[in-house]
């Protein structure tokens, strides 16, 4: 039996593809390279010594996505694929209700069809809206603010409505909070198109040199120092959370939202200053207005993750800096 690993040459996926490769997994990788190249396989390989099955389709794809079910035994899927860039959802917000919505159901319809019933999905902070204080419960109300939030919503209530439907589907939503870091050998590591908009991939690019200046969006939050809180969570701890949630969708009846945090928050300026630290390079950043849909602070109440997979954080925020550091010096032109 394999798992399906949906967007798993991606950011997320590579890491969670290097874990379930550790945990002697068999795995299927389905990804349309929107985002990403294969260049992370031949990384996953170098670290695993192991290259996964790889499969170039598009999930809204249904005659594709029905050979791989076909030529491959699936037991379930942790789907990542989809488009994740807040600004660009405003301008293009049909390509993210096609690509993560109704994507998101044809991947769903072809699991229908071939008895697979079994999904860890990639849900979001984002669908705490901008109201709940933190630390945020999964028991708060949702809500989004931008086409990509509504999107990740839309697909939450539509995985609660197909799992309330049919008692086969065992179905676990994952929200991340902010994701950084990379792989501790430096392989593999985030490599966004274009100029970044989250704030780790940015400072590091300025601290190898590639971009100037950050601009740090707004200083008179209420929070400790006036700068952003968010609660930053090291991409491999991410990673091993998939692998637990795999294993407790036998155990688990019905769709299950749970929250993949530390449950600490840290400030625009602490990561500068921590990045600072690590890599010894300046970091040269003015201070600009707030960005549109900010809020002050982000964190997660963690304990729902501990209870049911058994898991949680292992790593802080200095290996998460000195992994991201690692990934981008060695790495300054990312997998190019
Ligand atoms: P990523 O862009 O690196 O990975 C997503 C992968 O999906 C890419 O490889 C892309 O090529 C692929 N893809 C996109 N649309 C596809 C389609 N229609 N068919 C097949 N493949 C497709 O992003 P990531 O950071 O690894 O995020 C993975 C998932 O986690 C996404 O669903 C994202 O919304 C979610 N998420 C990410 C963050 C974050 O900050 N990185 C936070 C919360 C949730
Ligand atoms: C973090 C902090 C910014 C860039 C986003 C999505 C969310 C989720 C994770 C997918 C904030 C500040 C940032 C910069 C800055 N993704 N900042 N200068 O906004 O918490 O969450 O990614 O689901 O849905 O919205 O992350 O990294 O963009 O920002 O000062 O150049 O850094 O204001 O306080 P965010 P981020």
């Amino acid at each position: 039996m394999s798992l399906l690993i949906t967007g798993g040459t991606g950011y997320i996926g590579s890491h969670t593809v290097v874990e379930l490769f550790n945990d002697n997994q068999d795995v299927v990788i389905v990804d349309n390279l929107v985002n990403s190249s294969t260049n992370s396989l031949d990384r996953i390989e170098q670290i695993t010594g192991k290259r996964p099955t790889f499969i170039e389709a598009d999930i809204c794809d249904k005659a594709a996505m029905r050979k791989v079910f076909t030529e491959h035994d699936i037991s379930a899927v942790i789907h990542f694929a989809g488009l994740k860039a807040v600004g660009e959802s405003t301008q293009i917000p049909l390509s993210y209700y096609h690509n993560n919505v109704a994507g998101t159901v044809a991947l769903l319809e072809v699991m229908t069809e071939f008895n697979v019933k079994n999904m860890v999905f990639s849900s979001s902070a984002t669908v705490y809206g901008e109201s709940n204080v933190s630390p945020l419960v999964e028991t708060m109300p949702t809500s989004a603010t931008n086409p990509y939030g509504q999107t990740k919503l839309m697909v939450e209530h539509i995985l609660f409505d197909l799992a309330k439907s049919d008692p086969q589907w065992s179905i676990i939503l994952l929200r991340y909070f902010n994701p950084i870091g990379a792989h501790s050998s430096g392989l593999i590591g985030e490599n966004p198109n274009g100029i970044p908009n989250n704030l780790l991939p940015f400072v590091s690019q300025v601290a190898v040199g590639r971009l100037a200046q950050l601009q740090v969006y707004g200083n008179d939050y209420d929070t400790l120092d006036g700068t952003g809180v968010r609660d930053y969570i090291h991409v491999v701890d991410l990673a091993i959370a998939h692998l637990k949630a795999v294993s407790a969708l036998a155990n688990l009846e019905g769709c299950t939202a749970i929250n993949i945090g530390t449950g600490n928050g840290t400030s625009v300026l602490q990561i500068v200053d921590k990045f600072k630290e690590v890599s010894g390079a300046d970091i040269p950043f003015k201070i600009s207005p707030r960005r549109p849909g900010d809020i002050a602070t982000v964190f997660a109440e963690a304990k729902l993750a501990n209870t049911l997979l058994a898991w949680q954080a292992e790593r802080n925020l200095d290996d998460m800096i000195i992994d991201t550091w690692r990934w981008q010096s060695q790495n300054p032109n990312g997998f190019e």
